[in-house]
């Protein structure tokens, strides 16, 4: 694969942009307009500054990786992309626009990709000019340095788009996981009800914030606690996948914490807004409660 565009240039999509022309293909990154693709574009210089700044990189090979990656306003030049990989917010309703307007543009031979955390694909794909060509790939943040991919076939995929997708995955220098399109698919089904549980710990002051964590960073050996972790993805997102899980198995264990409706409802979404279980707004984190 030579030409690929990313679609939302939010913490996904500048991990995914940064990794492909990393691997030495050309990006097109684009966002709901030119000014945040090119805010995607700088965070993403920032983050090479910082690799540069500690020696694992050097200058002239994050210089060449910046310029393979074009910002873009609009999708009319996705024409010569062979794949599209959306990375937009964690909702249908903006993820089924982006569907029906990139695919205007999509190559007769170009496939469609989905980020998507927890929405199923087969649903999806409907929203794309062709359902063979459409599946979903599923990244893990943060994207340059999470060593694994989920491939998501729908059930209107072609087999060989999943064969393609999966080289393209493994040519990343990731590993493979291919789910069926089942809600949540395999690390999130897993991930989600233990952060939701942990939310569920706190707010029945069973222990503090930093214990949760402390408990399973020491315990289980999880680089962070989920509590942390739930602050890294985004509260939003994490409310956004269980909710799909609660919707499409209608399983009472997948129900949100209150307390994790209520620090969305305040916008505190984590790390991105400053302020979620911890606050970010000093040198170290602070736990809220
Ligand atoms: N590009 C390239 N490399 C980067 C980078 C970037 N943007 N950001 C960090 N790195 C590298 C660093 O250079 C460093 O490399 P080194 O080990 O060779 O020195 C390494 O990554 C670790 O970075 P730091 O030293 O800054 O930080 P930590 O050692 O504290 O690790 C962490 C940070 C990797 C985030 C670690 O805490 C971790 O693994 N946390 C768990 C993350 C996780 O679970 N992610 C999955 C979330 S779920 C998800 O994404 C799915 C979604 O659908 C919800």
């Amino acid at each position: 694969m030579q030409r690929v565009a990313v679609i939302g240039a939010g913490q996904m999509g500048t991990g995914i942009a940064q990794t492909v022309a990393q691997h030495g293909m050309q990006v097109l990154l684009a966002d709901v307009d030119q000014a945040r693709a090119e805010a995607g574009k700088a965070a993403i210089d920032k983050a090479l500054g910082r690799l540069v700044g500690r020696g694992k990189m050097e200058i002239a090979e994050a210089e060449a990786l910046l310029g393979r990656i074009t910002p873009v306003g609009d999708y009319a030049p996705m024409v010569d992309a062979e794949l599209i990989i959306e990375a937009a917010t964690e909702r249908e309703e903006i993820k089924k626009s982006i569907f029906e307007a990139a695919g205007k543009v999509l190559g007769a031979d170009a496939v469609m990709a989905s980020n998507t955390s927890s929405i199923p694909i087969t649903r999806m794909a409907n929203y794309s000019p062709d359902a063979a060509r459409f599946i979903g790939l599923h990244f893990f943040n943060p994207v340059p340095v999470m060593g694994l991919i989920e491939v998501i076939p729908g059930l209107a995929t072609a087999k060989a788009t999943t064969d393609r997708i999966t080289a393209f995955a493994e040519g990343l220098g990731k590993q493979v996981v291919l789910s069926q399109d089942e809600p949540g698919f395999v690390v999130n089904r897993i991930l989600l009800p233990m952060i939701n549980e942990a939310i569920f710990v706190l707010g029945q002051s069973t222990a503090s914030i930093q214990d949760i964590d402390k408990g399973c960073r020491l315990g289980l050996n999880h680089p962070m606690g989920p509590l942390e972790l739930a602050d890294f993805v985004g509260l939003d997102t994490c409310f956004e996948i269980i909710k799909v899980l609660y919707a499409t198995t209608g399983d009472s264990k997948y129900r949100p914490a209150p307390l994790l409706v209520k620090y969305v409802e305040a916008g505190w979404l984590g790390r991105k807004t400053g302020r979620g279980f911890y606050d970010y707004s000093g040198e170290v984190p602070v736990p809220t409660r």
